[in-house]
């Protein structure tokens, strides 16, 4: 069994940390995982006014996280939350109400800093926003990467083992909890 993780990336820079980690993390994953890195750069602002006639962005981006079996976070803290292109996004995704469409998906959750607390807050507060329109999400390990400033060599490929060993137990506990809940769900 192989399930389709959609990789929420948290950061629109072109050289981010945030996407090299997703990036990473489609290669390191053991072959129950299809990890999909979804950027955020064609996600527009949400607005109430439109949702009886959702922009077309909107609906692409909410079909990508339905076709998902389950959706991973991988996230920058921004003065200890989340990027606004990510809430934005949890915005988008979250409508029409009821109608969520990170409901029942077994969520994950990775910050990153180059500091030295590893973007706890904005992990954190993740899990604030989420309970409500998503399904559960994976507690431990918690993951918070820090000093990630030169975790990558010149081609954007992550080289700090220590680093890659964190990811990978990771994945090890993201893929078995994945594989729990669409086993409790069907
Ligand atoms: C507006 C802003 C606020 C930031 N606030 C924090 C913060 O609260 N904690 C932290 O560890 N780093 C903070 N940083 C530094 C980011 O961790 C750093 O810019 C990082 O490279 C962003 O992620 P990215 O490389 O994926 O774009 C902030 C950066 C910006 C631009």
């Amino acid at each position: 069994m192989s399930y389709n993780i959609a990789v929420i990336v948290g950061s629109l820079r072109k050289e981010s940390f945030t996407l090299k980690i997703a990036n990473a993390l489609t290669k390191l994953a053991p072959d129950t995982l299809k990890l999909n890195p979804v950027t955020l750069y064609d996600v527009s602002f949400f607005n109430q006014d439109l949702e009886a006639t959702p922009p077309a962005d909107w609906l692409a981006f909410r079909e990508k996280l339905q076709k998902s079996d389950a959706i991973l976070f991988v996230t920058p803290e921004y003065n200890r939350s989340i990027p606004g292109v990510l809430k934005n996004a949890i915005d988008v995704g979250s409508r029409p109400p009821g109608k969520s469409s990170f409901l029942g998906k077994p969520i994950g959750i990775i910050s990153n800093s180059p500091g030295p607390l590893g973007g706890v807050s904005a992990a954190k507060h993740l899990q604030n926003i989420l309970p409500g329109i998503s399904g559960p999400i994976l507690g431990q390990p918690e993951t918070y990467l820090n000093g990630v400033g030169d975790a990558f060599d010149e081609k954007g490929n992550l080289t700090k083992e220590p680093l890659q060993k964190v990811l990978q137990q990771y994945l090890v506990a993201f893929a078995a909890f994945v594989d729990r809940q669409s086993k409790i769900a069907a």
